[in-house]
């Protein structure tokens, strides 16, 4: 969460970091703000409450021009999203400002051993990192040596980028656990958290690793490590395109990715198929999915809801025992493990601290794992033995919809193989289901107008829902139920349908809505029964059902697809009525209140 942008060149920065940072929005946005420095070698500073377009109107106001400066938006942790506790942050006599993502854990006590004497002018983690700097250059330090210094007393995680007044020709950053970026230009270098926020001045860019320092100039970059050793490194070009990540002619990010998930599910589909219409697969991960006793699927979220129908693909088409933990959970109350685990991450942006943190445990008890990403140079992607990409292109609405979508497809793809590899054979022919699949999404994406009709129906008036369903339609329902609080606040929970009846049940109302959906044979009677008895107390009924187990008064019935296959499917009108109802309450479809897309705090 938050994101960080910075410029050391010849054009004039400000516009620069505010297209970065509109670029970064999906990181945090409680505030934003910028620091330039001017032509008089002053350190201007700027910053608001809200989002970047409140940024811009007001740096249009006091028009700052320099070339070169650095910018953040705020995703609050410590401190309220207000002006006083929006980054750039200034050290006391104003010579040193900096921009921080990350959660300095260890503030107060340094702030009681280094600066007892000082009055903080925020109530943010990050401002003790700026005050230590002033202080140890005040006692005679170098200020890279006292940038070093500070960062190896810090403990938690950060990416900083510093500005010195007394030396404008320069931006010190450093990282640890939280992402940054170096990108190399010409006539100028810039950083970013992520690569996305800088494509309008470079592709090619420096990964860095944890505790190390970088100075940027305008003519090159000096990475170090803590203790000042110089170190070289590679630069790659960042295969996105500006393009990819513009809107169209869609009203929402949102929107547009919910109908990008057929042509996703199609690209899968090449991606993971070689010539000979075989499953294509490194060795390597196949050894290693073939080679565990038991599959370890961590996540959170949407991707955790992805894993879990990815456990049911697992284990019914291949045989292969599979967990699926909740990453924030796992990290602090780890289960018994069998002898010879594989960890699966899935992530879309492949930041998510909570993953990050039990991956790095899983690292040192020296399991192997893999990554399944949106995000290929992404933390976990880097730091897992092996990974896996989604092809999902970049997703920026917050709310995350063709990842998901996509994490499950991947998933298929390695359960056939694992069926493969176990059998000899498999009935479950992941990738011609794949196909028939996607084409069920298009159908889906094509029926908008229903969809709106029915979130007119049953959410435009509610300020509660409830979603069931069992088995693999459980997990459907989970995701739905995510997907309609999270950009509408109407209070909503999936439950396995049989469980309504076990304490929820005494929730429901004349004109509760309970949305079911019946895709399974197995358990399409059962399903059906469970909202006879919520209709029974009053509840309002829609049905999401797939052909071959639906009724004529079913409100959508989805065409046929391969039972394991129907989350991908069932999910699309789940999407777009949680689309509506949000349009419908006036909410910020891309932008939900609270949210963050990249959550890179425990
Ligand atoms: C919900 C959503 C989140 C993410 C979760 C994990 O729409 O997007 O629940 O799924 O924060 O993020 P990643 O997949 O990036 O690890």
């Amino acid at each position: 969460m938050c994101g960080i942008v910075g410029y050391i060149g010849t054009e004039n920065v400000k516009d620069i970091l505010l297209k970065g940072l509109e670029k970064l929005e999906y990181r945090g946005y409680d505030s934003a703000g910028l620091a330039i420095v001017d032509e008089s070698d002053d350190v201007q500073v700027v910053k608001e409450k809200g989002r970047i377009a409140t940024l811009r109107a007001e740096a249009e106001e006091v028009k700052p021009v320099g070339t070169s400066g650095i910018g953040h938006t705020r995703w609050a942790t410590h401190g309220a999203p207000s002006a006083r506790n929006a980054h750039p942050h200034q050290s006391t006599n104003r010579r040193f400002t900096l921009v921080h993502n990350g959660v300095i854990e260890n503030f107060e006590s340094l702030k009681a051993d280094y600066l007892s004497d000082v009055e903080l002018e925020s109530d943010t983690d990050t401002e003790v990192v700026i005050q230590m700097i002033e202080r140890f250059v005040d006692e005679g330090e170098e200020v890279d040596i006292a940038f070093r210094r500070v960062l190896s007393l810090l403990k938690g995680s950060y990416a900083i980028a510093l500005l010195d007044g007394e030396a404008d020709d320069r931006i010190y950053v450093g990282k640890n656990k939280s992402p940054l970026l170096v990108g190399m230009a010409e006539d100028a270098n810039v950083i970013a958290s992520d690569s996305m926020a800088m494509l309008h001045i470079t592709k090619t860019f420096v990964e860095l690793m944890d505790e190390e320092v970088v100075t940027v100039t305008r003519n090159g970059i000096w990475i170090q490590d803590l203790e000042g050793h110089v170190i070289e490194r590679e630069t790659f070009t960042a295969e996105l395109d500006e393009s990819d990540m513009e809107k169209g002619t869609y009203a929402h990010y949102m929107l547009k990715e919910i109908d990008e998930q057929p042509f996703v599910i199609r690209n899968i589909i090449q991606k993971y198929q070689d010539d000979d219409n075989e499953i294509k697969l490194s060795d390597d991960i196949r050894a290693a999915l073939n080679g565990a006793d038991r599959l370890y699927i961590i996540a959170a979220g949407t991707s955790y809801h992805a894993g879990l129908v990815g456990k049911e693909m697992m284990e019914k088409a291949a045989g292969k025992p599979t967990e699926v933990h909740i990453a924030s959970e796992f990290l602090y109350n780890q289960p018994l493990l069998s002898r010879n685990p594989l960890f699966i991450f899935i992530s879309q942006s492949g930041e998510t601290a909570d993953c990050r943190g039990v991956l790095v445990n899983v690292k040192e008890a020296g399991h192997p794992s893999l990554t399944i990403t949106n995000v290929p140079g992404s933390t976990l992607s880097r730091e897992a033995d092996y990974t896996l990409h989604t092809y999902a292109g970049p997703e920026i609405a917050v709310a995350s919809t063709k990842a998901y979508t996509a994490q499950m497809a991947v998933l298929a793809v390695l359960a056939m193989d694992s069926a493969r590899a176990a059998f000899g054979d498999t009935e479950f022919d992941a990738i011609y289901e794949l196909s028939i699949a996607a084409n069920a999404m298009e159908v889906l994406c094509d029926a908008k107008d229903d969809m709106e009709q029915i979130a007119r129906d049953y959410l435009f008036e509610t300020r509660n829902a409830f979603f069931i369903g069992r088995s693999f339609d459980y997990h459907v329902v989970q995701e739905g139920a995510l997907k309609l609080k999270e950009i509408s606040y109407i209070q909503a929970e999936g439950f396995a349908g049989g469980e309504l009846k076990h304490g929820t049940i005494a929730l429901i109302e004349d004109g509760t809505p309970v949305i079911a959906v019946v895709t399974q044979e197995n358990v399409e009677l059962n399903t059906r029964g469970n909202l006879q008895e919520v209709v029974a107390r009053g509840a309002h009924p829609c049905v999401v059902s797939m052909e071959g187990c639906h009724r004529e008064d079913d409100q959508v019935v989805i065409p046929s697809v391969h039972p394991y296959l129907t989350p991908l499917v069932s999910v699309v009108p789940l999407q777009l009525i949680s689309y509506y109802a949000a349009l419908h309450h006036g909410c910020d479809v891309d932008k939900p209140r609270n949210l963050a897309k990249s959550v890179t705090v425990e």
